[in-house]
Protein backbone atom coordinates (compact mmCIF):
# COMPACT_ATOMS: atom_id res chain seq x y z
CA UNK A 1 0.00 0.00 0.00
CA UNK A 2 1.62 3.13 -0.84
CA UNK A 3 -1.11 6.16 -0.88
CA UNK A 4 -1.44 7.99 2.45
CA UNK A 5 -5.13 8.99 3.40
CA UNK A 6 -8.24 9.78 6.12
CA UNK A 7 -10.01 7.40 7.45
CA UNK A 8 -13.46 8.26 9.37
CA UNK A 9 -16.78 6.99 9.32
CA UNK A 10 -19.21 7.96 11.69
CA UNK A 11 -22.41 6.30 11.45
CA UNK A 12 -23.12 4.07 13.97
CA UNK A 13 -24.95 0.88 12.98
CA UNK A 14 -27.69 -1.53 15.12
CA UNK A 15 -27.77 -4.70 12.96
CA UNK A 16 -30.00 -7.67 13.96
CA UNK A 17 -33.80 -8.72 14.29
CA UNK A 18 -33.98 -6.41 17.33
CA UNK A 19 -32.36 -3.48 15.95
CA UNK A 20 -35.32 -1.17 15.62
CA UNK A 21 -35.29 -1.20 19.14
CA UNK A 22 -32.36 1.13 19.13
CA UNK A 23 -34.03 3.76 16.86
CA UNK A 24 -36.21 5.70 20.35
CA UNK A 25 -32.20 6.31 22.21
CA UNK A 26 -31.18 7.47 18.50
CA UNK A 27 -34.14 9.92 18.54
CA UNK A 28 -34.02 11.00 21.59
CA UNK A 29 -30.80 13.33 20.40
CA UNK A 30 -32.83 15.38 17.58
CA UNK A 31 -35.68 18.05 18.09
CA UNK A 32 -39.26 17.53 17.23
CA UNK A 33 -39.85 17.77 13.83
CA UNK A 34 -38.94 14.17 11.90
CA UNK A 35 -39.50 14.52 8.07
CA UNK A 36 -40.56 10.57 7.27
CA UNK A 37 -39.04 9.50 3.61
CA UNK A 38 -40.44 6.39 2.00
CA UNK A 39 -40.62 5.44 -1.21
CA UNK A 40 -43.63 3.89 -3.11
CA UNK A 41 -45.73 2.33 -0.48
CA UNK A 42 -43.57 -1.36 0.08
CA UNK A 43 -43.08 -0.22 3.87
CA UNK A 44 -46.96 -0.14 3.86
CA UNK A 45 -47.49 -3.44 2.67
CA UNK A 46 -44.73 -5.04 4.85
CA UNK A 47 -45.92 -3.54 8.27
CA UNK A 48 -42.52 -1.65 8.49
CA UNK A 49 -44.07 1.89 8.13
CA UNK A 50 -46.32 0.93 11.04
CA UNK A 51 -43.07 -0.14 13.23
CA UNK A 52 -41.34 2.96 12.82
CA UNK A 53 -44.52 4.79 13.22
CA UNK A 54 -45.06 3.24 16.75
CA UNK A 55 -41.92 4.18 17.69
CA UNK A 56 -41.69 8.05 16.42
CA UNK A 57 -45.31 8.40 17.99
CA UNK A 58 -43.83 6.80 21.26
CA UNK A 59 -40.79 9.45 21.66
CA UNK A 60 -43.37 11.96 21.18
CA UNK A 61 -42.40 13.31 17.56
CA UNK A 62 -44.06 15.14 14.79
CA UNK A 63 -44.26 13.04 11.69
CA UNK A 64 -43.72 15.24 8.44
CA UNK A 65 -44.97 12.75 5.80
CA UNK A 66 -42.49 12.96 2.64
CA UNK A 67 -43.42 9.49 0.46
CA UNK A 68 -43.35 8.65 -2.75
CA UNK A 69 -39.54 8.61 -3.75
CA UNK A 70 -39.33 6.50 -6.53
CA UNK A 71 -36.25 4.31 -7.50
CA UNK A 72 -33.80 6.60 -9.11
CA UNK A 73 -34.97 9.70 -7.39
CA UNK A 74 -35.47 12.89 -9.10
CA UNK A 75 -34.12 16.51 -8.89
CA UNK A 76 -37.94 17.48 -8.91
CA UNK A 77 -38.81 15.35 -6.26
CA UNK A 78 -35.92 16.51 -4.59
CA UNK A 79 -37.07 20.07 -4.94
CA UNK A 80 -40.24 19.23 -3.34
CA UNK A 81 -38.58 17.15 -0.18
CA UNK A 82 -36.78 20.03 0.34
CA UNK A 83 -40.10 22.09 0.82
CA UNK A 84 -41.46 20.40 2.75
CA UNK A 85 -38.09 20.62 5.23
CA UNK A 86 -38.56 24.29 5.09
CA UNK A 87 -42.38 24.35 5.33
CA UNK A 88 -41.72 21.80 9.04
CA UNK A 89 -38.81 23.13 10.07
CA UNK A 90 -37.44 19.83 10.33
CA UNK A 91 -34.81 18.43 12.50
CA UNK A 92 -33.96 14.97 11.67
CA UNK A 93 -34.77 13.37 7.91
CA UNK A 94 -35.28 9.34 8.57
CA UNK A 95 -35.25 7.66 5.41
CA UNK A 96 -36.99 4.08 5.39
CA UNK A 97 -36.36 1.79 2.31
CA UNK A 98 -33.42 1.62 -0.18
CA UNK A 99 -30.53 3.47 -1.49
CA UNK A 100 -33.52 5.42 -3.40
CA UNK A 101 -34.51 6.82 0.29
CA UNK A 102 -31.22 7.13 1.85
CA UNK A 103 -29.53 9.24 -0.99
CA UNK A 104 -32.62 11.39 -1.81
CA UNK A 105 -32.48 12.02 2.60
CA UNK A 106 -28.92 13.43 1.83
CA UNK A 107 -29.47 15.07 -0.89
CA UNK A 108 -32.23 16.84 0.99
CA UNK A 109 -30.27 17.51 3.95
CA UNK A 110 -27.69 19.32 2.33
CA UNK A 111 -30.14 21.51 0.70
CA UNK A 112 -32.63 22.55 2.89
CA UNK A 113 -30.58 25.76 4.04
CA UNK A 114 -28.46 26.07 1.16
CA UNK A 115 -29.79 29.73 -1.07
CA UNK A 116 -28.56 27.85 -4.56
CA UNK A 117 -29.93 25.38 -6.62
CA UNK A 118 -29.25 21.78 -4.99
CA UNK A 119 -28.87 20.18 -8.88
CA UNK A 120 -26.74 23.12 -10.04
CA UNK A 121 -24.55 23.65 -7.24
CA UNK A 122 -23.95 19.65 -6.26
CA UNK A 123 -24.52 17.94 -9.03
CA UNK A 124 -22.96 20.40 -12.16
CA UNK A 125 -20.53 22.43 -10.41
CA UNK A 126 -19.51 19.73 -7.36
CA UNK A 127 -19.46 21.82 -4.89
CA UNK A 128 -19.36 20.80 -1.44
CA UNK A 129 -22.17 22.24 1.27
CA UNK A 130 -21.36 25.50 2.85
CA UNK A 131 -24.57 25.28 4.72
CA UNK A 132 -26.40 23.44 8.10
CA UNK A 133 -26.35 20.07 7.08
CA UNK A 134 -30.09 18.67 8.33
CA UNK A 135 -29.24 15.28 10.28
CA UNK A 136 -29.76 12.14 8.62
CA UNK A 137 -31.10 8.42 9.66
CA UNK A 138 -31.77 5.34 8.14
CA UNK A 139 -33.61 2.07 8.26
CA UNK A 140 -32.74 0.14 5.35
CA UNK A 141 -35.23 -2.29 3.62
CA UNK A 142 -33.23 -3.03 0.37
CA UNK A 143 -29.88 -4.21 0.38
CA UNK A 144 -26.72 -3.09 -2.41
CA UNK A 145 -26.28 0.47 -2.29
CA UNK A 146 -24.17 1.03 0.68
CA UNK A 147 -26.26 4.22 0.76
CA UNK A 148 -26.77 3.28 4.73
CA UNK A 149 -23.04 4.19 5.80
CA UNK A 150 -21.44 6.06 2.83
CA UNK A 151 -22.04 10.00 1.46
CA UNK A 152 -23.00 9.26 -1.85
CA UNK A 153 -26.79 10.69 -3.25
CA UNK A 154 -27.23 9.61 -6.65
CA UNK A 155 -29.99 12.13 -8.04
CA UNK A 156 -31.14 11.50 -12.12
CA UNK A 157 -32.13 14.12 -13.86
CA UNK A 158 -35.02 13.63 -17.08
CA UNK A 159 -34.84 16.88 -18.28
CA UNK A 160 -31.42 17.13 -18.87
CA UNK A 161 -30.92 12.71 -19.31
CA UNK A 162 -28.24 12.46 -16.16
CA UNK A 163 -27.62 10.66 -13.61
CA UNK A 164 -24.98 12.63 -11.57
CA UNK A 165 -24.11 10.90 -8.15
CA UNK A 166 -22.29 13.28 -5.46
CA UNK A 167 -20.31 11.76 -2.61
CA UNK A 168 -20.57 14.07 0.02
CA UNK A 169 -18.27 13.74 3.24
CA UNK A 170 -18.74 12.23 6.59
CA UNK A 171 -20.63 15.57 7.64
CA UNK A 172 -23.48 13.95 5.44
CA UNK A 173 -23.44 10.32 6.07
CA UNK A 174 -25.88 8.84 8.10
CA UNK A 175 -26.05 9.68 11.71
CA UNK A 176 -27.04 6.21 12.27
CA UNK A 177 -28.59 3.22 10.55
CA UNK A 178 -31.47 0.54 11.26
CA UNK A 179 -30.18 -2.85 9.74
CA UNK A 180 -32.63 -5.45 9.71
CA UNK A 181 -32.22 -8.31 7.68
CA UNK A 182 -35.45 -9.74 8.13
CA UNK A 183 -36.70 -6.30 6.57
CA UNK A 184 -35.70 -7.27 2.86
CA UNK A 185 -36.91 -10.72 2.98
CA UNK A 186 -40.22 -9.10 0.84
CA UNK A 187 -38.24 -7.84 -1.62
CA UNK A 188 -38.95 -9.31 -5.41
CA UNK A 189 -36.11 -11.82 -6.53
CA UNK A 190 -35.83 -9.27 -9.06
CA UNK A 191 -34.48 -6.16 -6.72
CA UNK A 192 -32.29 -8.93 -4.41
CA UNK A 193 -30.42 -10.18 -7.45
CA UNK A 194 -29.94 -6.06 -9.00
CA UNK A 195 -28.68 -5.27 -5.60
CA UNK A 196 -26.58 -8.62 -4.82
CA UNK A 197 -24.76 -7.77 -8.47
CA UNK A 198 -24.54 -4.12 -7.42
CA UNK A 199 -23.05 -5.18 -4.01
CA UNK A 200 -20.36 -7.24 -6.23
CA UNK A 201 -19.75 -4.48 -8.70
CA UNK A 202 -18.77 -1.58 -5.90
CA UNK A 203 -16.01 -4.17 -4.64
CA UNK A 204 -14.96 -4.59 -8.62
CA UNK A 205 -14.61 -0.82 -8.94
CA UNK A 206 -12.40 -0.59 -6.23
CA UNK A 207 -10.53 -3.95 -6.63
CA UNK A 208 -9.54 -2.84 -10.41
CA UNK A 209 -7.17 0.17 -9.72
CA UNK A 210 -3.61 -0.05 -8.57
CA UNK A 211 -0.39 -2.26 -9.13
CA UNK A 212 0.47 -2.20 -5.47
CA UNK A 213 0.11 -4.77 -2.87
CA UNK A 214 -2.69 -3.35 -1.29
CA UNK A 215 -4.83 -5.07 2.14
CA UNK A 216 -7.69 -3.77 0.64
CA UNK A 217 -7.95 -6.22 -2.29
CA UNK A 218 -7.68 -9.22 0.19
CA UNK A 219 -10.50 -7.66 1.92
CA UNK A 220 -11.68 -7.58 -1.43
CA UNK A 221 -11.27 -11.14 -2.39
CA UNK A 222 -12.96 -12.25 0.89
CA UNK A 223 -16.46 -10.03 0.83
CA UNK A 224 -16.67 -11.40 -2.91
CA UNK A 225 -16.23 -15.32 -1.91
CA UNK A 226 -18.57 -14.48 1.00
CA UNK A 227 -21.31 -12.77 -1.55
CA UNK A 228 -21.17 -15.23 -4.04
CA UNK A 229 -21.57 -18.22 -1.60
CA UNK A 230 -24.49 -16.45 -0.16
CA UNK A 231 -26.54 -15.88 -3.27
CA UNK A 232 -26.48 -18.66 -4.33
CA UNK A 233 -28.31 -19.47 -0.98
CA UNK A 234 -30.08 -16.84 -1.53
CA UNK A 235 -30.98 -17.23 -5.07
CA UNK A 236 -32.41 -20.95 -3.97
CA UNK A 237 -33.78 -19.38 -0.85
CA UNK A 238 -34.81 -15.98 -0.85
CA UNK A 239 -35.84 -16.43 3.03
CA UNK A 240 -32.64 -18.08 4.18
CA UNK A 241 -31.82 -15.82 7.18
CA UNK A 242 -28.13 -16.04 7.46
CA UNK A 243 -27.30 -15.94 3.93
CA UNK A 244 -29.34 -12.33 3.83
CA UNK A 245 -27.73 -11.23 6.61
CA UNK A 246 -24.45 -12.32 5.20
CA UNK A 247 -25.62 -10.44 1.68
CA UNK A 248 -26.76 -7.06 4.12
CA UNK A 249 -23.23 -6.56 5.78
CA UNK A 250 -21.29 -7.13 2.65
CA UNK A 251 -23.48 -4.69 1.07
CA UNK A 252 -22.42 -2.17 3.81
CA UNK A 253 -18.61 -2.87 3.64
CA UNK A 254 -18.58 -3.23 -0.01
CA UNK A 255 -19.07 0.55 -0.25
CA UNK A 256 -18.35 2.71 3.12
CA UNK A 257 -15.34 4.19 2.08
CA UNK A 258 -12.97 1.22 4.09
CA UNK A 259 -12.34 -0.52 0.34
CA UNK A 260 -11.45 2.95 -1.12
CA UNK A 261 -8.17 3.67 1.27
CA UNK A 262 -5.23 4.26 -0.74
CA UNK A 263 -6.91 2.75 -4.09
CA UNK A 264 -7.46 4.63 -7.14
CA UNK A 265 -10.96 3.17 -7.85
CA UNK A 266 -12.08 2.51 -11.33
CA UNK A 267 -16.17 3.42 -11.35
CA UNK A 268 -16.22 2.95 -15.16
CA UNK A 269 -19.03 0.30 -14.87
CA UNK A 270 -20.99 2.94 -12.98
CA UNK A 271 -20.70 5.91 -15.35
CA UNK A 272 -21.92 3.68 -18.07
CA UNK A 273 -24.63 2.35 -16.03
CA UNK A 274 -26.01 5.30 -15.07
CA UNK A 275 -25.59 7.30 -18.21
CA UNK A 276 -27.84 4.51 -19.49
CA UNK A 277 -29.93 4.52 -16.50
CA UNK A 278 -30.67 7.99 -17.08
CA UNK A 279 -32.10 6.84 -20.42
CA UNK A 280 -33.95 3.69 -19.66
CA UNK A 281 -34.69 4.68 -15.81
CA UNK A 282 -33.92 0.94 -15.39
CA UNK A 283 -32.92 -0.49 -12.06
CA UNK A 284 -29.30 0.58 -10.84
CA UNK A 285 -28.30 -3.02 -10.35
CA UNK A 286 -29.32 -4.46 -13.32
CA UNK A 287 -27.84 -1.61 -15.82
CA UNK A 288 -24.59 -2.29 -14.10
CA UNK A 289 -24.96 -6.19 -15.12
CA UNK A 290 -25.90 -4.85 -18.36
CA UNK A 291 -22.27 -3.13 -19.03
CA UNK A 292 -20.02 -5.38 -17.19
CA UNK A 293 -18.64 -8.22 -19.26
CA UNK A 294 -18.16 -6.14 -22.33
CA UNK A 295 -16.33 -3.06 -20.33
CA UNK A 296 -13.88 -5.73 -18.60
CA UNK A 297 -13.60 -8.40 -21.63
CA UNK A 298 -12.11 -4.80 -23.53
CA UNK A 299 -9.73 -3.77 -20.72
CA UNK A 300 -8.24 -7.61 -20.67
CA UNK A 301 -8.15 -7.20 -24.48
CA UNK A 302 -6.63 -3.44 -24.83
CA UNK A 303 -4.13 -4.85 -21.79
CA UNK A 304 -2.98 -8.05 -24.17
CA UNK A 305 -2.87 -5.98 -27.22
CA UNK A 306 0.73 -4.96 -28.19
CA UNK A 307 0.21 -1.13 -28.10
CA UNK A 308 -1.22 -1.92 -24.25
CA UNK A 309 -0.21 1.04 -22.22
CA UNK A 310 1.63 1.16 -18.88
CA UNK A 311 -1.53 -0.29 -16.92
CA UNK A 312 -1.81 -3.24 -19.33
CA UNK A 313 0.18 -5.39 -17.36
CA UNK A 314 -1.26 -4.26 -13.94
CA UNK A 315 -4.50 -5.02 -15.49
CA UNK A 316 -4.29 -8.62 -17.17
CA UNK A 317 -2.31 -9.56 -13.39
CA UNK A 318 -4.73 -8.31 -11.59
CA UNK A 319 -7.72 -9.71 -13.80
CA UNK A 320 -5.66 -13.00 -13.23
CA UNK A 321 -5.41 -12.54 -9.33
CA UNK A 322 -9.30 -12.11 -9.28
CA UNK A 323 -9.81 -15.49 -11.44
CA UNK A 324 -7.64 -17.34 -9.03
CA UNK A 325 -8.94 -15.81 -5.73
CA UNK A 326 -12.39 -15.15 -6.09
CA UNK A 327 -13.35 -17.98 -8.75
CA UNK A 328 -10.70 -20.30 -7.99
CA UNK A 329 -9.25 -20.46 -11.81
CA UNK A 330 -5.86 -20.47 -12.24
CA UNK A 331 -3.36 -20.06 -14.82
CA UNK A 332 -2.44 -23.86 -14.34
CA UNK A 333 -5.40 -24.95 -15.09
CA UNK A 334 -5.47 -25.81 -18.98
CA UNK A 335 -6.13 -29.00 -20.17
CA UNK A 336 -2.15 -28.76 -20.73
CA UNK A 337 -1.95 -28.01 -16.95
CA UNK A 338 -0.92 -24.70 -18.46
CA UNK A 339 -2.72 -21.55 -19.36
CA UNK A 340 -1.39 -18.15 -20.08
CA UNK A 341 -2.25 -15.28 -17.70
CA UNK A 342 -4.62 -13.76 -20.24
CA UNK A 343 -6.66 -16.75 -20.81
CA UNK A 344 -6.90 -17.14 -16.98
CA UNK A 345 -8.36 -13.38 -16.74
CA UNK A 346 -11.02 -13.91 -19.72
CA UNK A 347 -11.35 -17.46 -17.81
CA UNK A 348 -12.06 -14.92 -14.56
CA UNK A 349 -14.25 -13.08 -16.63
CA UNK A 350 -16.21 -16.16 -17.88
CA UNK A 351 -16.69 -17.25 -14.10
CA UNK A 352 -18.30 -14.26 -13.31
CA UNK A 353 -20.52 -14.59 -16.38
CA UNK A 354 -21.40 -17.90 -15.44
CA UNK A 355 -22.44 -16.78 -11.83
CA UNK A 356 -24.75 -13.97 -13.40
CA UNK A 357 -26.51 -15.66 -15.53
CA UNK A 358 -27.28 -18.29 -12.47
CA UNK A 359 -28.66 -15.55 -10.46
CA UNK A 360 -31.39 -14.23 -13.13
CA UNK A 361 -29.77 -11.25 -13.73
CA UNK A 362 -30.66 -8.92 -16.72
CA UNK A 363 -27.41 -8.69 -18.74
CA UNK A 364 -27.98 -6.37 -21.74
CA UNK A 365 -28.96 -2.80 -22.50
CA UNK A 366 -32.05 -4.18 -25.09
CA UNK A 367 -33.95 -5.63 -22.46
CA UNK A 368 -34.00 -2.46 -20.08
CA UNK A 369 -34.84 -0.38 -22.75
CA UNK A 370 -32.19 0.67 -24.17
CA UNK A 371 -31.64 1.39 -28.15
CA UNK A 372 -28.91 1.71 -30.79
CA UNK A 373 -30.72 5.26 -31.04
CA UNK A 374 -30.22 6.25 -27.79
CA UNK A 375 -25.87 4.90 -27.66
CA UNK A 376 -24.60 8.11 -28.56
CA UNK A 377 -26.69 10.14 -26.04
CA UNK A 378 -25.50 7.87 -23.52
CA UNK A 379 -22.27 8.15 -24.08
CA UNK A 380 -22.62 11.88 -24.14
CA UNK A 381 -23.51 11.22 -20.54
CA UNK A 382 -20.64 9.10 -19.73
CA UNK A 383 -18.36 10.80 -17.57
CA UNK A 384 -15.13 9.19 -18.05
CA UNK A 385 -12.62 8.82 -15.17
CA UNK A 386 -9.68 7.94 -14.98
CA UNK A 387 -8.29 5.88 -12.11
CA UNK A 388 -9.08 2.55 -13.48
CA UNK A 389 -6.37 0.55 -16.07
CA UNK A 390 -7.57 2.42 -19.08
CA UNK A 391 -8.84 5.86 -19.25
CA UNK A 392 -11.55 5.35 -22.20
CA UNK A 393 -11.82 7.10 -25.44
CA UNK A 394 -15.28 8.59 -26.16
CA UNK A 395 -15.77 6.26 -29.38
CA UNK A 396 -14.74 3.37 -26.82
CA UNK A 397 -17.25 4.18 -24.75
CA UNK A 398 -19.76 4.06 -28.00
CA UNK A 399 -18.36 0.84 -28.73
CA UNK A 400 -18.65 -0.77 -25.06
CA UNK A 401 -22.13 0.49 -25.16
CA UNK A 402 -22.59 -0.92 -28.87
CA UNK A 403 -21.69 -4.53 -27.22
CA UNK A 404 -23.83 -4.41 -24.03
CA UNK A 405 -27.25 -3.94 -26.44
O1 LIG B 1 -40.45 2.40 -3.39
P1 LIG B 1 -40.86 1.17 -2.67
O2 LIG B 1 -42.31 0.89 -2.75
O3 LIG B 1 -40.32 1.10 -1.29
O4 LIG B 1 -40.21 -0.07 -3.50
C1 LIG B 1 -38.82 -0.23 -3.65
C2 LIG B 1 -38.35 0.08 -5.06
O5 LIG B 1 -39.35 -0.16 -6.00
C3 LIG B 1 -38.50 -1.69 -3.50
N1 LIG B 1 -38.27 -2.10 -2.12
C4 LIG B 1 -37.37 -1.60 -1.25
N2 LIG B 1 -37.39 -2.30 -0.10
C5 LIG B 1 -38.33 -3.25 -0.25
C6 LIG B 1 -38.90 -3.12 -1.55
N3 LIG B 1 -39.89 -3.94 -1.98
C7 LIG B 1 -40.33 -4.89 -1.14
N4 LIG B 1 -39.81 -5.09 0.10
C8 LIG B 1 -38.82 -4.30 0.57
N5 LIG B 1 -38.28 -4.55 1.78
O6 LIG B 1 -37.30 -1.88 -4.22
C9 LIG B 1 -37.27 -0.97 -5.31
C10 LIG B 1 -35.88 -0.41 -5.43
O7 LIG B 1 -35.57 0.41 -4.33
P2 LIG B 1 -34.36 1.45 -4.44
O8 LIG B 1 -34.21 2.13 -3.15
O9 LIG B 1 -34.55 2.28 -5.67
O10 LIG B 1 -33.12 0.48 -4.74
P3 LIG B 1 -31.60 0.62 -4.39
O11 LIG B 1 -31.36 0.37 -2.95
O12 LIG B 1 -30.90 -0.23 -5.36
O13 LIG B 1 -31.25 2.16 -4.67
C11 LIG B 1 -31.01 2.61 -5.99
C12 LIG B 1 -30.52 4.04 -6.02
O14 LIG B 1 -29.29 4.17 -5.28
C13 LIG B 1 -28.28 4.75 -6.14
C14 LIG B 1 -28.71 4.26 -7.50
O15 LIG B 1 -28.11 4.96 -8.55
C15 LIG B 1 -30.20 4.46 -7.44
O16 LIG B 1 -30.54 5.80 -7.68
N6 LIG B 1 -26.93 4.37 -5.68
C16 LIG B 1 -26.45 4.94 -4.56
C17 LIG B 1 -25.14 4.73 -4.12
C18 LIG B 1 -24.58 5.34 -2.91
N7 LIG B 1 -25.33 6.05 -2.10
O17 LIG B 1 -23.39 5.20 -2.65
C19 LIG B 1 -24.21 3.90 -4.89
C20 LIG B 1 -24.87 3.01 -5.86
O18 LIG B 1 -23.91 2.64 -6.80
C21 LIG B 1 -26.06 3.60 -6.55
O19 LIG B 1 -25.65 4.42 -7.63
ZN1 LIG C 1 -23.94 0.78 -7.43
Amino acid sequence: MRGSFTYCNPTKLYFGKNALQKLAGELDKYGPNVQLIYGGGSIKKNGIYDEVVEVLKGCGKNVVEDGGVMPNPTVDKLREGVQIARDNDVDLLLAVGGGSCCDYAKAVSVSVKCDDDPWEKYYVRFEEPDCEIIPVGCVLTMVGTGSEMNGGAVITNHETKQKIGHVFGTGVMPKFTVLNPMYTLSLPHYQMVAGIYDIFNHICEQYFSGADDNVSDYLSEGLMRSLIHSSRIANKDPQDYEARSNIMWTATWALNTLLSRAKTTDWMVHMLGQAAGAYTDATHGMTLAAVSLPYYRYLVQSASGEDAGPGGEACIAKFARFAKEVWGVSAEDGNDGQISEVEAAFAGIDAMEAWMKELGLVMNLTELGASEGMVEGIADSTIILKGGYKVLTREEVVEILRQSL
